[in-house]
């Protein structure tokens, strides 16, 4: 497999990584912007876009030069093209085009969504495939058939906000900053969820859809009750037993719909991406629930969970390996297109219209 630069700038994190082999990372350097973003209480497409273009290429540089590798060294280059914001994703494309032309290396494109679920083979032993894989991010939150890398189907998805979408809003509801779902977990823990009564969400799309924003409803009804003209004053152990029943309601919300999918599709392991994997009462919930029937529980370390390159050059080495390659001209595509079917014929469909 080699030695792969990722590049991933689909939304408010600037990152370059070099991994060895699809797994062993030998650096991964993730610029945040979350304090110029936090003021505004969430990501502002603009500024973002600014930020990536000041710290790309320094950030590139420091993922060389941590893993001690030369360019020439390097046996291909894999950049996200999909899905996030259209400036993002162009900033960090671009300057992964332009690498892999000045130093001859080929290059492919890879859908953010599929290197979270990827990120969660990349420690431990090889598990049994096909798994189940649930991605809950803060752009995305859906549940997968995950037969291989570059071959899944998705079985259901969130119906409105993604789950850490759902936890930044909450935040800001309850006015304890941006980005929310760390704050949430930190004043929720060791803290009794049942004085909230926060019901856990029932959805009746799919047996395997989310809706997270009924949650978000609940929360802010308590401060600002309907047909009340002002929020009511909080005191913080309120703040904290809300956010602590928010917490519960959206974790066994996901934990329930995962189980129930492991179960129908017959899955022996179960894969979990995407920064709202950081969750420790998620972790812990999860893991509660496979270990009484033996299923392998695969949810890697938070600094592969939140937005990283390390992902995206794990995914692009699977990639490359497979024989995937892209054209220097390869579009981004904010809205992200499905990216493999378990029908597709052949894995090389990277080649998009
Ligand atoms: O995967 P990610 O880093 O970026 C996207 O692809 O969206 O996910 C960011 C989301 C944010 O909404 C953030 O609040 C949430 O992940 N998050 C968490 C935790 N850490 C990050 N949500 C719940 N608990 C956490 N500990
Ligand atoms: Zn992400």
């Amino acid at each position: 497999m080699g030695l792969v630069l990722g590049i991933e700038s689909s939304c408010d994190e600037t990152a370059a990584a070099v991994v060895r082999d699809g797994r062993e990372v030998l650096s991964s350097i993730v610029a945040s912007q979350a304090a110029l973003h936090a003021p505004f209480r969430g990501v502002v497409p603009e500024i973002a876009s600014r930020s990536h273009l000041r710290e790309i290429v320094p950030t590139i540089e420091a993922a060389l030069e941590q893993a001690r590798v030369s360019p020439r060294e390097l046996t291909g280059v894999a950049a996200t093209s999909q899905p996030g914001l259209v400036g993002s994703l162009l900033v960090g494309a671009s300057a992964a085009k332009a690498f892999a032309w000045l130093h001859e290396l080929p290059i492919v494109a890879v859908d953010h969504i599929a290197a979270h679920l990827y990120a969660a083979l990349m420690e431990g032993a090889p598990t049994q495939l096909p798994a189940l894989a649930l991605v809950a991010s803060g752009g995305h939150t859906a549940l997968y058939y995950y037969k291989n890398p570059l071959e899944f189907e998705m079985l259901g998805c969130t119906n409105d906000d993604a789950a850490g979408e759902a936890f930044d809003k909450v935040a800001a509801i309850l006015g304890l900053g941006y980005p929310g779902g760390p704050a949430i977990e930190r004043v929720a823990f060791g803290v009794d969820p049942k004085p909230a009564a926060i019901a856990v969400p029932r959805v009746s799309s799919g047996p395997f859809d989310f809706s997270f924003s009924g949650l978000k409803t609940a929360v802010r009804y308590r401060v600002l009750p309907p047909g009340a003209k002002e929020k009511r004053h909080l005191t913080e152990s309120e703040i904290a037993t809300l956010a602590a029943g928010f917490q519960h309601a959206a974790v066994e919300h996901m934990a329930l719909i995962t189980m129930a999918a492991a179960r129908a599709r017959g899955a022996r392991t179960i894969l979990v991406g995407g920064g709202v994997a950081c969750n420790d009462l998620l972790r812990k919930r999860l893991a509660s629930a496979c270990a009484p029937d033996g299923l392998d529980l695969r949810i890697p370390r938070p600094a592969l969970c939140s937005d990283n390159a390390a992902m995206v050059a794990g995914l692009g080495a699977a990639m490359l390996d497979a024989g995937r390659r892209d054209d220097l001209g390869f579009p981004i595509y904010p809205s992200g297109v499905p990216q493999v079917h378990s029908s597709s014929p052949a894995p090389a469909e990277v080649r998009r219209p």
